[in-house]
């Protein structure tokens, strides 16, 4: 039996362990330095005047809706391809998610069906564009409707560390980004952790009072406010990991290219494409085929670990569906859960490993 091609792996080195040891001996745990420090690199990273760190990627979507002025009743337009997190915060605020179909080659949300559906609308407040997969969503399009009926432009980023829009990162492209850091995720705390992300002063101010309890600097709770925050073990382990994502993202795409190069002549199989004006980062490589559950089996059988992301539109879970009046029109994503399958990827997969992914999928069609 071969080695399993891993889908994911974990990443640890002596720098991490050095960090993660200085802050234990600290004594300081929550609200110290080492979150500062996070906070100040990431928005450098991202080129943002400000990043606000919070307890999960999860969180950061919820406070950047918060603190943009969302409300109860409000329409928020997200993707129904998407993992559940970008719309549960929507839902926990009282507003009411729109779902909107993606571009049925990139997945990202389609910019003309959002259009339709804000003009639909009755009370259109914010719309959230997910970079799914590491592939920025087609921000120039959603930013002109957006500006055209006033909507707040919260990126979900939580996929997408990195990724560039004519030159610019994700979590600068909008009025706030939202990142996770995930023990999956392109970068991550060693644990939950988000970023919340904005060149918008008053936004920033307001998500920092909302993520400690609405307390202000005199100890005055001016906001109701829950506990959001991030912890300095994992700031810590954050800073040490910002300092390797660019590379990981290189080498992301590097196996990236070598997947679409072996796979691209294997007729049943659609491989994942890239606009010009996007820099993908692969969180996920992810393939189209009509045969999923068979070609999972066959690739399960070469100990190839593979994934779905995600089996079933976000609107189709129970704690959405039974807010819904009906159900969205979106029949590009009905199709497209059923024929999506995640490879192996991560920075340190091999060529042999990825070579050995391809050359199993081309048995299996080759039968
Ligand atoms: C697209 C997307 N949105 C939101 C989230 C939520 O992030 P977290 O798990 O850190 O709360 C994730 C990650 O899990 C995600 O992939």
């Amino acid at each position: 039996m071969d080695e399993p091609v891993e889908f994911t792996d974990i990443y640890v080195d002596e720098a991490m362990v050095d960090r993660a040891t200085e802050v234990l001996r600290s004594g300081r745990y929550v609200k110290g330095p080492m979150v500062e420090r996070f906070e100040t690199a990431f928005a450098e990273f991202c080129g943002t005047d400000y990043a606000v760190g919070v307890a999960s990627g999860t969180d950061a979507i919820y406070l950047s809706l918060k603190a943009a002025g969302v409300e109860a009743g409000d329409d928020v337009f997200v993707p129904a391809h998407t993992f559940f997190a970008t719309v549960s915060p929507v839902l926990e605020l009282g507003a009411n998610p729109v779902f909107v179909d993606h571009d049925p080659v990139i997945y990202t949300m389609d910019a003309l069906d959002l259009g339709e559906r804000v003009r639909a609308a009755d009370d259109p407040a914010a719309v959230v564009p997910v970079h799914i997969y590491g592939h920025p969503a087609d921000m120039g399009a959603i930013r002109e409707v957006a500006d055209a009926h006033d909507l707040a432009v919260i990126e979900d980023a939580c996929q997408a560390h990195g990724a560039t829009f004519e030159g610019d990162r994700a979590g600068s492209l909008g009025d706030a980004g939202a990142f996770s850091f995930y023990p999956s995720k392109n970068m991550t705390v060693a644990g939950d952790g988000g970023m919340l992300t904005t060149d918008d002063p008053d936004l920033a101010r307001e998500a920092r009072l909302l993520r400690n309890h609405g307390r202000n600097e005199d100890g005055e709770h001016v906001r109701l406010g829950l506990n959001h925050r991030l912890g300095e073990l994992h700031a810590a382990l954050g800073l040490e990991q910002l300092d390797h994502i660019d590379d990981w993202n290189e080498k992301r795409r590097a196996a990236a290219a070598r997947y679409t190069d072996r796979l691209g002549h294997v007729d049943a199989v659609t491989t994942p494409q890239s606009r010009s004006e996007a820099e993908h980062v692969y969180h996920l490589y992810v393939i189209q085929v009509p045969d999923r559950a068979d070609l999972r089996d066959s690739l399960d059988a070469a100990s190839v670990q593979t994934g779905i992301h995600y089996p079933d539109p976000a609107h189709e879970h129970p704690a959405v569906e039974r807010r819904l009046d009906e159900p969205p029109n979106v029949p590009r994503t009905e199709t497209l859960t059923d024929r999506i399958l995640s490879l192996p990827m991560h920075p340190r997969i091999t060529e042999t490993e990825i070579d050995r992914v391809c050359a199993a999928i081309e048995r299996h069609y080759d039968r």
